[in-house]
């Protein structure tokens, strides 16, 4: 869910908090709402779907304010409706709420509101339970209603709170969910991700756990857990507001798959020095500890989860460390062999994945060094790490990853060649040969990225599927799962990957005549094999589309179509490999007419586990 609130001199809050709600959009857009003080009350007005929803109710020019706060929701607790739909409200609609998180505890309060206080709710969510709390407890005082409430609320939360009493205030919490403070002149701003502001300002305050805002135009005050009032520095944003719009593309994913040679040059070249030796500056990891660490583990989800799995084969093949990865909500359930021998990497473009975040903490508590890789600077995850490895990706809109999982492996691949170099078991040719690989890749993708009409052509051709399967071996499966979870994310084709050599084993019972199965065959010492596996689906009436590099024309024979990527070491292909894919996955949404950017029931950045 996504969080914006407003208060100023002039009538305009209903206009800013639209504005940022619209960039906040790719958190959640079940349902969005705004409440607004005017003359003593709060009113509130809400609707399910898209904002455009909600800016077909609030278009008279009479419903506005100076103070105002506002929601675009991603349902958790209750189906997206209306009444679902944020701001929510107390009995007598004198405290309004917005939230961004889960109330574990809710039933539990729900129950005793009930009871103790004949409480009438009108929705479904965990968010009521909070406006009715703050009620319970206000007598005059936003600020310590709202921390009393605060100190029965369990569970990770971002909240912003209006009083119809107090109309020239917003009282916010944080407690692990996202949220900044904006400093602007006679007025400030809270939000849910910086974006949400720049069209308003670049001076902010990054929030941390724990902490309570109140906000008024005049001034915003910190206050840590114990209600000490805290000094922030200000954080200026340099990054421009602009690069978060389309640029002519007709959608973000689009624009992002173009963009994603500049990402990659951009990643490698703040990283590599002019004798082509690897700088780690900002983050300490020194041969000692290198030889230190007896293991590796690489946290993370959907996406960025797979590109952990590329990760692991660079970091186990250069730095000849064991490296385990694993899906982010289940590492901490399950007392990982953890402590302070492990090197904990935790891959993340938002830097806000709670499921993430969780597993980060509890391999912190158990001892390890933990190192993240991320998009997002000054983000909870970025934040709650010992180093981080930034991507420069640039902001990335469109809820299907795809540039961000491109600059996440080349930070892989640098790491891995980083930690090899300097423990020493790497060949001085080897390391070499693949820095020069890597600083070819910007232009190779550029040249793949001509092929668009070819893969378009071939999305055409099968759009109409109903199901899809991807397979490879060695990277080429890891690569399987990303180009398999960009096609079910934004077409909602039922896709599914798997190494090849275990298709065999169970999974080739679904292949028949016409299954539409793409065969990635990049890596040259598993192309033989590969090629067997593709001989076995195509003597059952499979259609193959086959993705290898430029000059393999072998595959030819066995395929129904044939995707090259250029020439490269087989280590680097996921780079190259994975293009193909997402331009696939796009086309075929686009002609089965799916709302690319915004998949439903999907979020960009979801913050609840
Ligand atoms: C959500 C998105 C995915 C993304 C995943 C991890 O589920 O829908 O596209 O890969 O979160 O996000 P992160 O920001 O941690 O990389």
């Amino acid at each position: 869910c996504g969080i914006v609130g407003y208060v100023g001199t002039e009538n305009n809050a209903k206009e800013v908090i639209i504005e940022g709600l619209k960039r906040l959009e790719y958190r959640g857009y079940d349902s969005a709402g705004i409440a607004l003080c005017r003359d003593g009350k709060v009113e509130t007005r809400k609707h399910v779907g898209e904002i455009a929803n909600l800016e077909k109710i609030i278009g008279d020019p009479d419903y506005d304010s100076s103070v105002g706060i506002g929601h675009t929701r991603w349902a958790t607790h209750g189906a997206p409706s209306d009444v679902n739909a944020h701001p929510h409200s107390n009995s007598d609609n004198t405290i309004t709420v917005v939230h961004n998180g889960i109330i574990e505890n809710f039933v539990e309060l729900r129950e005793w509101l009930i009871d103790e206080y004949g409480v009438k709710f009108k929705s479904d969510t965990d968010t009521e339970v909070i406006a009715h709390l703050i009620g319970i407890y206000y007598d005059g005082d936003l600020h310590q209603a709202v921390n009393r409430a605060v100190e029965q609320m369990r569970g990770a939360y971002a909240i912003g709170v209006i009083a119809a009493a107090e109309p020239d205030k917003i009282v916010a919490v944080r407690k692990d969910a996202p949220m900044v403070a904006g400093i602007g002149e006679g007025c400030n701003f809270i939000a849910s991700d910086i974006p949400a502001l720049l069209k308003y300002v670049r001076k902010i305050y990054l929030i941390e756990n724990n902490e309570t805002i109140v906000l008024t135009k005049d001034e915003i005050k910190i206050y840590d857990e114990n209600q000490k009032v805290v000094k922030r520095d200000v954080f200026h944003v340099t990054w421009d507001a602009d690069a978060a719009e389309m640029d002519g593309y007709e959608h973000f994913m689009m624009k992002e798959i173009h963009e994603q040679p500049k990402g990659l040059y951009e990643t490698l070249t703040r990283r590599l020095n002019e004798d082509d030796t690897i700088n780690l500056d900002g983050i300490s990891m020194t041969k000692e500890d290198i030889e230190n660490f007896n293991k590796v583990y690489i946290v993370a989800c959907g996406t960025a989860y797979h590109a952990g799995l590329v990760g692991k084969a660079a970091i186990e093949k250069m730095a000849r460390i064991p490296v385990e990865v694993d899906i982010a909500s289940e590492f901490r359930y399950r007392d990982p062999f953890v402590d302070d021998k492990t090197l904990f990497i935790a891959i993340s473009q938002s830097g806000e994945t709670l499921d993430t975040l969780a597993a980060l903490r509890e391999a912190k508590r158990k001892g390890a060094r933990i190192l993240s890789v991320v998009n997002v600077v000054g983000s909870s995850v970025a934040r709650e790490s010992d180093d981080v490895f930034y991507t420069w990706a640039g902001p990335e809109i469109a809820v299907a990853s795809t540039k961000a999982y491109t600059t996440q492996l080349m930070c892989m691949y640098l790491l891995a060649l980083y930690m090899g170099h300097t423990k020493g078991v790497i060949d001085k040719d080897y390391y070499a040969r693949f820095i020069e690989e890597l600083k070819q890749i910007p232009d190779k993708l550029e040249d793949l990225l001509k092929k668009e009409k070819e893969i378009e052509a071939v999305a055409k051709k099968y759009c109409r599927k109903e199901q899809v399967f991807f397979i490879g071996r060695g990277v080429d499966s890891g690569v399987s799962y990303e180009g398999s979870l960009k096609l079910k994310e934004i077409s909602y084709i039922n896709s599914f990957a798997i190494a090849a050599g275990e298709l065999k084993h169970g999974t080739i019972a679904l292949i028949e005549e016409d299954t539409l199965v793409f065969a990635l065959a990049t890596q040259d010492f598993l192309f033989e094999k590969m090629l067997s596996n593709i001989q076995e689906i195509k003597a059952r009436g499979a259609n193959v589309v086959g993705v290898a590099k430029e000059g393999n024309r072998e595959i030819e024979k066995q395929s129904t179509e044939v995707i090259y990527i250029p020439d490269c070491m087989d280590e680097v292909t996921p780079l190259l490999s994975v293009v193909p894919l997402q331009l696939f996955a796009y086309f075929v949404a686009k002609f089965r007419g799916c709302n690319i950017d915004k998949p439903k029931n999907l979020a960009k950045s979801v913050t609840v586990e």
